[in-house]
């Protein structure tokens, strides 16, 4: 099978390509993505020699490109995407470019090559936010309720993956999944900065009071249940998928990463809350279960332990993005051979 893969460079898409890579060797993947300041091919330095795998530098809004990738391949997988909330807060221009427009050419491009199959990546941030102390949780038929321009823009690109479904019977899938964490996770993000901060001896700021509460994803597991939806899927359903099966406030995970590094709640600095934080997400995830047999392997503690230890062992790694060193690197692998 011919795979696109796009912004497999960033946090989940590296995750996935290396998963894919593995699982699926026979598979040939091409990786098509714009670098921008959250794709790191430092990430997929194990496999670029690989004849099975083919990096392509592009905007997923270049439509003459994307049609011309997407003549030659069998399935698509799109991660690519502006993710990080604080910033469409900043800015969210890029959101609505990429997010929407960039999943329109996307959806474009399989259209008009045969209708091609394509899984599209998405978040449960498009649900809004549940009450603190809540019993509910999210699941597909939960009504869109998006709060930031970050998941107001995902929530227009989820519809126009259905409506290319319903209106030009585009063989598509969609998951809504939770917050992810693990390996070549952006150290911007709450626990790669909580972890990296520590390993510095700096403080570990955290929004508000802290109690909001995150459904946390181990990234590994949601490439698994991404193969999954691909293999047996039905076409044109959504799946939501999440970790965990009880609240962890920001504030207990953290603390929990402060007792894995040996240190004490002296590191923790609260911070002024960002605005239209949302409190509370949890993620009913019975459907990929009951009909895909889906369900994470190691419970959340393992899996923290598992992340910090990562982070330990991989110190260059997150120093250069810190540093800003990681933006040279496409440079010097893909320009002065
Ligand atoms: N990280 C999470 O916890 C989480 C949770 C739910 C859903 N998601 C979704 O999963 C997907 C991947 O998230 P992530 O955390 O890995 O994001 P990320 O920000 O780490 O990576 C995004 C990647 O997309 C690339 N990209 C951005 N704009 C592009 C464009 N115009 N053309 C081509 N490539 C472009 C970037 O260079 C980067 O490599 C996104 O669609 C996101 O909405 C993420």
């Amino acid at each position: 099978m011919k795979i696109l893969v796009t912004g497999g460079a960033g946090f989940i898409g590296s995750n996935f390509v290396l998963y894919w890579m593995q699982n699926h060797p026979e598979d040939h993947l091409t990786n098509l993505d714009k670098l921008t300041y959250a794709g790191n091919l430092e990430n997929l330095a194990s496999v670029q020699n690989n004849p099975n795998y083919t990096f392509v530098k592009g905007d997923i809004c270049d439509a003459t490109l994307v049609n011309e990738l997407v003549k030659d391949i069998d399935v698509i997988v799109h991660f690519a995407a502006e993710s990080h909330v604080d910033r469409s807060i900043m800015d969210p221009s890029a959101f609505v470019k990429t997010n929407v427009l960039g999943t329109q050419v996307i959806l474009d491009a399989a259209r008009n090559n045969g209708n091609k199959r394509i899984h599209h990546v998405s978040t449960d941030e498009v649900f809004g936010s549940l009450g603190l102390g809540e019993q509910t949780a999210f699941n597909e038929q939960t009504p869109y309720n998006p709060h930031s321009p970050y998941s107001a823009s995902k929530a227009g690109s989820d519809h126009l993956v259905r409506a290319y479904h319903d209106t030009y019977g585009l063989p598509i899938t969609i998951s809504n999944c939770s917050n992810n964490y693990g390996p070549y996770m952006f150290p911007e993000k709450l626990f790669p900065l909580a972890i990296t901060n520590l390993i510095e001896g700096k403080k570990v700021p955290v929004y508000g009071d802290g109690m909001q509460v995150r459904d946390w994803l181990y990234v590994e597991d949601h490439c698994r249940a991404i193969d999954l939806i691909l293999q047996k899927g039905k076409i044109g359903d959504t799946y939501c998928i999440g970790g965990l099966t009880e609240d962890i406030p920001n504030i207990v995970a953290i603390k929990k990463i402060i007792a894995l590094l040996g240190k004490d709640e002296t590191s923790i600095e609260y911070v002024k809350d960002r605005p239209g934080h949302d409190v509370r997400y949890a993620v009913d995830w019975s459907k990929i279960h009951n009909e895909l047999g889906w369900a994470p392997q190691y419970d959340f503690d393992t899996y923290l332990e598992r992340m910090v230890k990562w982070y330990q062992e991989h110190e260059q790694w997150w120093k250069d993005i810190k540093s800003g060193e990681y933006q040279k690197f496409y440079k010097k692998q893909y320009q002065q051979r």
